[in-house]
């Protein structure tokens, strides 16, 4: 299998090209100059910038790989900050995207798509059906590409799959994201012995730690198209509120000092977000069942952290 995988300088891509077979070429694609961590020992890396149609046409052409992993995006605080770039990044290259894999006949396109698709007030659980109307520029280009998508696989008959990814808890957050901020927690607890959190306490959207995100894109990239109910899966694993983090964390590390001081944007939007997701499809369609709870992510994260030199640390 070869692997093309857009967004492969970013936090998600880097660690996912570690995982996949060893035996599979793996091509990181990025408008960046290099990865910004590790990648995998099969894995080489090319500069690709998303947004220009000629070039991601020439890249698939040339490259025609068996499957597109679409990861290239702005992230939350970011896409925010700049809609115009946003709307290049996410929406127009996705366009691309979609229209080089139906071109050079890629079998599959996987786009992670976010629980920040959905806008409040939400249902607890959020069903997998449920309408989506964010309330962040991010989560509409979210919602948008999921049916951009979707289009691709029902209408061209494009093998289009995605997920709706919880704030996922890794030691390379990107700085681009508002919710960044459940990483950086670790992270800071480790490196600086303390942090200030710009949500409430109160705040409980769903997270994710990095094993297991990495698990669901590698089960939902690998299972049989035959088997899959839908073309968006909702995902989840868990949902503590901010105080919960911070007891976990100091339980660890007890001289750890964290307080909190409210940054009103930051917290709304992050309290749009849903909190219990029902994610029974992704469950009986790929066996999708997550192995870390917060006490399993904090256990885990700590030590890894822990572990890692402080340059690695992002
Ligand atoms: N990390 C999370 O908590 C989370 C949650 C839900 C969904 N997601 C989605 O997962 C994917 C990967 O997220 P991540 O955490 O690795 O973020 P990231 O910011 O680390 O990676 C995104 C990458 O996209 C690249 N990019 C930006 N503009 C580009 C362009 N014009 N052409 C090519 N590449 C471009 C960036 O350089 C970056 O390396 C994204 O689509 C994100 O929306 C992430």
């Amino acid at each position: 299998m070869k692997y093309l995988v857009t967004g492969g300088a970013g936090n998600i891509a880097c660690q996912f090209s570690q995982r996949l077979p060893r035996d599979a070429e793996v091509l990181l694609t990025d408008i960046a100059k290099a990865p910004f961590s590790t990648i995998g020992d099969n894995a080489t890396y090319q500069r690709l910038n998303v947004t220009q149609r000629a070039e991601i046409d020439e890249m698939v052409g040339r490259e025609r790989p068996d499957v597109i992993l679409h990861f290239a995006s702005l992230l939350s605080g970011q896409s925010e900050a700049d809609r115009n770039t946003a709307w290049e990044v996410n929406m127009q290259g996705a366009f691309n995207t979609f229209e080089a894999a139906l071109k050079f006949g890629v079998d599959r396109v996987v786009f992670l798509s976010s629980i920040a698709s959905f806008g409040s007030p939400l249902p607890d659980p959020v069903p997998e059906d449920c309408e989506q109307w964010p309330r962040g520029f991010y989560g509409f280009t979210k919602a948008a590409v999921e049916r951009l998508g979707f289009y691709y696989k029902e209408t061209l008959g494009l093998d289009f799959r995605s997920i709706r990814l919880p704030i996922v808890i890794s030691p390379y957050p990107s700085p681009g994201a508002a919710s960044s901020y459940a990483s950086n927690v670790f992270i800071a607890a480790v490196r600086d012995g303390g942090y200030t959190l710009q949500v409430r306490e109160s705040a409980n959207p769903a997270i994710i730690y990095i094993e297991d995100c990495l698990k669901a894109i590698d089960l939902l990239t690998h299972a049989s198209a035959a088997g899959l109910s839908r073309a968006s899966y909702n995902l989840f694993s868990c949902a503590p509120t901010a105080r919960e983090i911070v007891t976990e964390i100091q339980k660890r590390v007890p001289e750890v000092e964290i307080d909190f001081a409210l940054d009103e944007q930051v917290a709304d939007l992050i309290d749009s977000w849903p909190r219990q997701i029902d994610d029974q499809a992704a469950r009986s369609d790929w066996n999708w069942c997550p192995e870390f709870g917060l006490p399993e992510i904090a256990d885990e994260f700590l030590l890894r952290l822990t572990q890692m030199k402080e340059g690695e640390v992002q």
